[in-house]
C-alpha cells in the first residue's frame, strides 16, 4: 500500500436511505441530543477516535458485569470492555473492593508508597523479560518510551515497525497503522521524526532481515505479537521467532507491544503463550485494572538507563522519563487486585473460550444464512471479516495468515461495517468497529446467543434494504 492508500472509513460515511439507520435512531433519541451537544464541544464530538460512529454513539449512564446501558435505558452487552482493559467485565468486586477501601486515603502522595512495589512485583512475577519495570499511564506513553530506551541503550537512531500495527498515537507511530504504510509523515508529524521509523510488511522475514542487515542504525523493531489490532491481521509464530533470531544476530533490540494482549493470551502474555521472550515490552489496559496505567518492563540493563545511580556511575547521561500520575495509589490497587485474580485463576482461557465458542457460533450462522463472513480470532475476543471480495477462505487459513494485512482491514465497504455496528446494537450488543471486540469473563452463555442472534438480525435488515446480498 502507498502513502495515499488507507484502511481509515472515509467521513461522512453515506447512511442514508437506511430502515436499519432509521430504527437505531428511534431507540437512541436521547443520545441523539447529547450527541448535538458534544459537537459544540469536541471535534466530531468524541474524545477518542476509536468512538467515532455515524450518525452518532450511544451515551452510557453505567456498566456492571458484561452490560451497560445507555441514556435511553436500553441495555447492551458490553464488548468493547474498556478498549481492552476490562478482562474480568465491569465492577469486578475484588477490584471495586481494593480501590474502595484506598479511596479516602489519599488520590496522590506525590512520594514513594509500597503500593507501587507490590504492583511491580505482580508484574515481575507474572511477565518473563519483566526484569525492571517503569510505570506510566497509558500504552501511548509506554511505546514512545520504550522507544527512547532502546535508542540509549544501542546509541542507534532508528525503529522498525510492521505496516498496520498499532502502538498508540504518538508522532513515531502514528503513521503505518491506518496508513502512510511508505514510511511519509502524517499531517502533524515532523519530516525528521518519521524518518527515523522504517515500515515493513508483517509475516515477511525475509523483508525485514533484508532492512535489518542492510542498516547498522536500527535501535528495535516493534510489534503487536498477535498481530495488528491484536490478532486482526494474525502473526505467525514462526514469524516471531525469527525476529527474535534477526535482533539477536544483528544487536537490535526487539520490542512486544502487549498493551493489549498482555494479562490476555495468557497469564504472562504473549511472550509467554509464545515463549518468546522480548527485550522489553509495553504492557498497559489490564494491567491497572480498569484505571489509567500501563508500563514499560524489560531487561535490567536497558532500563537502567533511567537509573540516577547507575548513569553517573557509566558516565552516561540519565535519560529523562517523569509523569505526574505514574503509579498512583488508587491505580496502583486496581492493578493489583486484578493482576492477582489473572495470576491465581484461570480467567485468560476463560475469556479465550468463550471467544472460541462466539466465533464457532457465529460462523455456523453466517454459514446457515449464507453470508461469506467470516468470524476468526484465538486471543479471548472475536474479529469479523466482512469479505467484501467474497472470498473463498475460511477462519483457519486467515489464522494461519494466508491473507495479507490490506486484505483483512480494508474497509471496503464502510457503510456495510458501520451498519454492522448500528445493527448490533439496535439488538442490545455493542462491538468495535472493525468489527469485533476483546471479550471478558463476565461474559455469559445469554451474551453468547444474544450477540449470535444479534448479527444474524443484522444480517436480516441489511438483506432487507438490499445492502448485502
Ligand atoms: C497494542 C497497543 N499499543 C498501544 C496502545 C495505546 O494505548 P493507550 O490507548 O493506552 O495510549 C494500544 C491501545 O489500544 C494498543 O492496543
Amino acid at each position: 500500500m502507498s502513502s495515499q492508500q488507507t484502511t481509515q472509513p472515509p467521513c461522512p460515511i453515506n447512511l442514508d436511505n437506511s430502515p436499519l439507520v432509521d430504527a437505531y435512531c428511534k431507540k437512541t433519541a436521547g443520545s441523539i441530543v447529547l450527541a448535538k451537544r458534544a459537537r459544540k464541544i469536541f471535534p466530531t464530538g468524541i474524545t477518542h477516535d476509536a468512538r467515532y460512529i455515524e450518525p452518532h454513539g450511544i451515551y452510557v449512564t453505567h456498566a456492571d458485569g458484561s452490560h451497560k446501558w445507555d441514556v435511553d435505558g436500553n441495555k447492551y452487552v458490553d464488548y468493547p470492555g474498556g478498549h481492552g482493559a476490562l478482562l474480568l467485565g465491569h465492577n469486578p468486586p475484588a477490584v471495586l473492593e481494593a480501590v474502595q477501601t484506598q479511596l479516602g486515603k489519599g488520590m496522590h502522595y506525590g512520594a514513594s508508597h509500597e503500593l507501587e512495589l507490590e504492583w511491580g512485583e505482580r508484574v515481575q512475577q507474572l511477565i518473563p523479560c519483566a526484569e525492571s519495570i517503569r510505570f506510566n499511564n497509558s500504552g501511548t506513553e509506554a511505546t514512545m518510551l520504550a522507544m527512547r530506551l532502546a535508542r540509549a541503550n544501542t546509541g542507534r537512531e532508528k525503529i522498525l515497525r510492521f505496516q498496520g500495527h498499532f502502538h498508540g498515537w504518538h508522532d513515531y507511530v502514528s503513521g503505518g497503522f491506518l496508513n502512510h504504510y511508505d514510511g511519509t509523515a502524517p499531517r502533524g508529524v515532523p519530516v525528521g521524526t518519521a524518518q527515523t521509523i522504517l515500515h515493513t510488511p508483517p509475516n515477511d522475514l525475509a523483508a525485514a532481515a533484508a532492512i535489518l542487515r542492510g542498516s547498522n542504525d536500527i535501535a528495535a523493531m516493534i510489534l503487536e505479537p498477535t498481530g495488528s489490532t491484536w490478532g486482526q491481521v494474525p502473526i505467525q509464530p514462526t514469524f516471531l521467532q525469527g525476529l527474535r533470531e534477526l535482533a539477536t544476530e544483528t544487536g537490535t533490540l526487539l520490542i512486544f507491544d502487549e498493551v493489549i494482549c498482555g494479562f490476555r493470551c495468557s497469564p504472562g502474555g504473549a511472550q509467554q503463550a509464545y515463549g518468546i521472550t522480548p527485550d522489553m515490552a509495553t504492557l498497559g489496559k489490564i494491567i491497572a485494572g480498569g484505571m489509567p496505567g500501563a508500563a514499560v518492563v524489560g531487561r535490567r540493563d536497558i532500563l537502567a538507563g533511567m537509573d540516577f545511580r547507575q548513569a553517573a556511575q557509566d558516565g552516561a547521561e540519565k535519560i529523562f522519563h517523569m509523569g505526574t500520575f505514574n503509579a498512583t495509589p488508587t491505580t496502583c490497587a486496581a492493578g493489583i487486585a486484578a493482576l492477582d485474580i489473572v495470576r491465581d485463576t484461570d480467567v485468560c482461557q476463560q475469556a479465550i473460550d468463550y471467544g472460541d465458542a462466539l466465533i464457532n457460533g457465529l460462523n455456523e450462522m453466517f454459514t446457515a444464512e449464507g453470508v461469506a463472513w467470516i468470524a476468526y480470532g484465538t486471543f479471548g475476543g472475536f474479529h469479523v471479516f466482512l469479505n467484501p471480495q467474497q472470498l473463498a477462505t475460511n477462519r483457519a487459513e486467515i489464522e494461519a495468515g494466508v491473507h495479507s494485512y490490506a486484505t483483512l482491514k480494508a474497509p471496503n465497504d464502510p457503510a456495510l461495517a458501520m451498519k454492522v455496528r448500528l445493527g448490533v446494537l439496535l439488538h442490545g450488543v455493542d462491538i468495535q468497529g472493525w468489527p469485533g471486540s476483546p471479550v471478558s469473563t463476565a461474559h455469559t452463555p445469554e451474551d453468547r446467543e444474544q450477540t449470535i442472534d444479534a448479527f444474524r438480525q443484522t444480517v436480516g435488515l441489511l438483506r432487507e434494504e438490499g445492502a448485502l446480498a
